[in-house]
């Protein structure tokens, strides 16, 4: 890691990002999981917090797969993940491609490409969140927003070990964190887009917009 880099995380414990598996990714998400990693009512959340944000036109969903939660699909999708069998039945997606952001955090996209980015219930398994949401700053165009949701089920030994020792709202500070950490980021936010009390799936967003 470059001095630069260990600025962008000064501060976080040592092990913070470590995983108790730290295999390839390639190898752990081969397998195909055409699932809903959350439950009906939390999807319907990410859909709802999508339409409440305006997200449409050039939208890029990281750390896809073969469902992005749109209620509306937008003008474009690409969708970026590890399984390429998973983002090909994405039916929403004009084009995928298969990219480990935890080997490579730069995206294979020009500046200003996208007018839009999300990361559904993913930016847990990330090693490097801060450069990949720095990235992702660069892709999408001044004025664009990147949100990025999560619940609290996870592949355990995949996602960092920080994330396992922290409660919602120290994850929803954490992602806060990273967003301003990018120092791309405009009036960051933070939500919880299902009710308190409701049983199922909590579902929580953070998301900021491109200076
Ligand atoms: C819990 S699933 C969520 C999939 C999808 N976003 C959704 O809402 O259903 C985690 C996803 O992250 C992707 N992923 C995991 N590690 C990754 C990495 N290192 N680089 C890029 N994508 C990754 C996997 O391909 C997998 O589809």
């Amino acid at each position: 890691m470059t001095q630069a880099a260990r600025d962008l995380y000064e501060g976080f414990p040592v092990g913070f990002f470590s995983r108790v598996d730290e295999g390839s990714d390639s190898v752990f998400f081969e397998q195909d999981r055409f699932v809903a990693h959350i439950d009906d009512r939390a999807v319907a959340a990410v859909g709802r917090l999508y339409e409440q944000l305006g997200l449409d036109g050039r939208v890029l969903d990281l750390m896809s797969s073969w469902i992005s939660h749109f209620f509306h699909p937008p003008t474009e999708l690409v969708v970026l993940g590890m399984n390429e069998r998973e983002l090909r039945a994405n039916t929403m997606a004009a084009a995928h491609v298969v990219h480990d952001l935890n080997i490579d955090q730069e995206l294979p996209f020009d500046d200003d490409r996208f007018d839009a980015a999300t990361c559904c219930v993913s930016i847990d398994y990330l090693v490097r969140p801060i450069e990949v949401l720095r990235e992702t700053a660069r892709v999408v165009c001044p004025g664009g927003v990147v949100v990025s949701t999560f619940s609290n089920r996870c592949f355990p030994t995949k996602v960092i070990r920080g994330w396992l020792e922290l409660d919602e709202n120290e994850r929803c500070a954490l992602v806060s964190q990273y967003f301003e950490r990018a120092g791309r980021y405009a009036d960051v936010e933070v939500a919880r887009c299902t009710p308190i009390e409701a049983p199922g799936d909590p579902l929580f967003a953070v998301w900021g917009t491109v200076v």
